[in-house]
């Protein structure tokens, strides 16, 4: 990937791998470690999984933000679903609604660097993951 901004359409299922497959390159890009990549690559995979299962849909974009050893990459992960009720509830472990285990939300938070959820019923779901390269 170059420095150009990447975007994919979450639309079903096998757009997850669409999302893997993106990220992989962002971490590459900017020289992440191996134990990074897969930590950021499972993290974008449970939140993209989550916003096709329970969000209706929706896109996940990529950046890559700072310089040098600071350089880190950004993913943002929005739809247009029914929104969180209670997003502290929905981050505890073995929370779900669904038939999941609900360790996607939580695990994710715990994988990367900086994570940020905001949802409400009217505007969906958006996260933010962040994951330096070290
Ligand atoms: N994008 C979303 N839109 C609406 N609700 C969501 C969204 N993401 C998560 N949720 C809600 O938060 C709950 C917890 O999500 P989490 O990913 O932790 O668990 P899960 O998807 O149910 O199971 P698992 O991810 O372990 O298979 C979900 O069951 C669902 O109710
Ligand atoms: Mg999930």
């Amino acid at each position: 990937m170059a420095e150009s901004d990447l975007t994919v359409t979450l639309s079903r299922p096998s757009d997850v791998a669409f999302a893997r497959q993106a990220a992989m390159q962002a971490m590459t890009s900017i020289g992440a470690s191996a134990i990074k990549k897969t930590k950021f690559v499972t993290a974008v995979s449970e939140i993209a999984r989550n916003a096709i299962v329970y969000g209706h849909g929706g896109r996940i974009s990529f950046e890559i933000v700072g310089n040098g050893s600071q350089r880190r990459v950004v993913a943002e992960c929005t739809d247009r679903g029914p929104g969180i009720a209670d997003v502290n509830q929905a981050l505890k472990d073995g929370f779900s609604t669904g038939k999941g285990l609900g360790l996607g939300l939580s695990g994710a938070r715990r994988l990367v660097d900086r994570f940020k959820i905001t949802s409400s019923s009217d505007t969906g779901t958006t996260v933010i993951l962040e994951c330096a390269c070290r």
